[in-house]
Parts: structure tokens; sequence; C-alpha cells
């Protein structure tokens, strides 16, 4: 039996006398995303770098890929890094940045194949300070990339990117969780977490409040389907009528829903009244709306 790649047991880590990291445990699979998600000061970054072996901690253990990173310095040729925030030499290029990257980590590899990858071949020569916010961060993931890591820690990879770049890098991660990589990835950006993780821990004040896959949290927390319906002034009249319970928000009258049946009959109540709706929509809970309903209890 093969161990985790990545195992957190009670951590604890302090700046002073307040506490960022509470005692939280998880685990990350060989192969598994795993993604951590909280609020902004939730001690997401902080658990992150202390597995990057960056930060101290004061209490509980952490293994990674067999490794205590606070003592071990091995453990840099097996994982890859994007920390939040990545920076590079000002005035240095993205070619050269992969160069020194290589001779750092006694690599072989075509630049402009790794620029690629991230879709920045025609950045190639451009110094590091005159890159946009997404390229800079593109080129970080490429850096993360050059040791061939069995483990990535990818803390907020899509900040501030834009949404075809953002579906780009997640392309990308899921390329690299088929190549069995263990990733962990923290996010402020919930689709992605959908999209992407297979396991979820929410993370607020330095404590983990809920683990588990991204369906599973909704099925766990999700409330009942809501039909938004929109009309004339008549259609408030017709859903008294016919007993519907309802709120009325940003021009939609939502209703709740037992079944995605019950969204049918109403429909065909009001119509059979003679009513008519301009639009109507059915909406079911994701994981933002989740996030934020266990984030706020
Ligand atoms: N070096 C430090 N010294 C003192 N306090 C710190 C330090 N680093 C982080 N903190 C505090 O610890 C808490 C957790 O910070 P951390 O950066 O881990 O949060 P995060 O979940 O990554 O937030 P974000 O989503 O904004 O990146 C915050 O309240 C922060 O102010
Ligand atoms: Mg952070």
């Amino acid at each position: 039996m093969s161990e985790s790649p990545v195992i957190v047991k009670n951590l604890l880590k302090k700046y002073g006398e307040y506490i960022a990291v509470n005692e939280i445990s998880f685990e990350i699979k060989k192969g598994q995303v795993f993604s951590l998600l909280g609020p902004n000061g939730a001690g997401k970054t902080t658990t992150v770098e202390i597995l990057e072996g960056l930060r101290k901690r004061d209490g509980g253990e952490v293994s990674v890929l067999g490794l205590d990173p606070e003592n071990s310095k091995e453990i840099y040729k097996k994982i890859g890094i994007l920390p939040q925030d990545f920076t590079f030499v000002n005035n240095s290029t993205p070619k050269e940045a992969i160069e020194f990257y290589c001779k750092l980590f006694n690599r072989k590899l075509n630049p402009y194949e790794l620029l690629d990858t991230v879709e920045l071949r025609d950045r190639a020569n451009v110094p590091f300070s005159k890159l946009s916010g997404g390229q800079k961060q593109k080129l970080g993931l490429a850096l993360s990339l050059i040791n061939d890591p069995e483990v990535l820690f990818l803390d907020e990879p899509t900040a501030g990117l834009d949404p075809k770049s953002r579906r780009n890098i997640w392309r990308i991660i899921e390329n690299l969780k088929k190549e069995d990589r263990s990733i962990l990835l923290t996010s402020h950006y919930l689709e992605e977490a959908e999209l992407l993780a297979d396991n979820v821990a929410i993370m607020n004040k330095g404590k983990i409040i809920d683990t588990g896959s991204p369906k599973e949290l909704i099925l766990r927390h999700r409330g009942k389907d809501l039909l938004y319906i929109k009309g004339g002034k008549y259609l408030e009249d017709v859903l008294e009528k016919i007993g519907a319970q309802f709120k009325n928000e940003d021009g939609y009258f939502i209703l709740g829903l037992n079944d995605s049946k019950e969204a049918i009959e109403i429909l065909n109540k009001i119509d059979e009244m003679g009513v008519p709706f301009d639009d109507f929509m059915i909406r079911r809970e994701n994981l933002e709306d989740i996030f934020l309903k266990v984030t706020e209890e």
C-alpha cells in the first residue's frame, strides 16, 4: 500500500498569539486534485507554504512524498510551486527564466515547447516587467513544471486571468492530473474547484469547516432548487391564487421547488390561467452557493 503523497495531521501555525491554521488535517492521494477554498485570510497560503517548506509550523505533522518539508532539501526536486503573486527578475525574459530553471534542476527542455503549453511563445523574449498579470502567472505555472514534479502546489493559479486564459490553465491542470501528479489548488473561483477538484476542503479562520467531493458538499448543504419567473403585473395575483410561496427579487418571482416536475406544473397552471410570462429559469445551488452558506454560518 503506498502512502498518500501529501498528509497533514493537526497542523498548527501561529503568528505571535494569532492562530492562522488551527489543527487542520487532510490527505491528497496520488493523481488527485485537492482544493483548499476559503475567504481572504482563511489560512490557505500559510498551509501551502508550510507544505512547501517555506514556513515553519508550530504543531502537528506534515508529510510530502514521505518527507518532512521543514527538514528536507530533497523535496524541491520533486515538488512544483506556483506561489500566490508569483514574481521574477524584472529584466529577464520567459525564455531566460526557463533556461535558468533548467540549469537549476539539471533538465534539458526546449523552452518554446514549455511556452506553448502555457500559450506564451509569442512573449518568449519580452522582459518580465513588461508581461501582463496573466502572462506572468502563466510563466509561473511553466516554471513550476520544469522539474517534472510529482506534487504541485498551485496557490491561486488563475487569479486575475481572463476567462479564456483561465480555461486554458484548467486544461493544463486536467492534463497534469492525467499524468498522475497530485495537485493542491487554492482558489477563489468556486467554478474552478467544482470542475477540477476530486476533493475540497472549505477553510475559514484557520479551521476546515467541511470537506468532501464537490458533489458531496453540494448534496449535503444544498437547499431547494429555485424557479425564477418574470412577468407582468398579473403574474403575482396568479401566483397567490395558486397558493405558491414566493419572494420577489431583481424583477423575478422566486419559488422553491420540491422537485423539478413541480416547475412544469406551476408554469402550466400560469399558462392555463391565460397570464403571459416573459422569462423563466431553474437554478440549482452550485459550489459557490454552498461555500457562501457554510462560511457565513
Ligand atoms: N507573516 C505573517 N505574519 C503575521 N500574520 C500573518 C503572516 N502571514 C499571514 N498572516 C495572517 O494569517 C492569516 C492567514 O493568512 P493567509 O495568507 O494564509 O490567508 P489566505 O487564506 O491565503 O488568504 P488569501 O485568500 O487572501 O490569499 C491572515 O489573517 C494573515 O493576516
Ligand atoms: Mg493566499
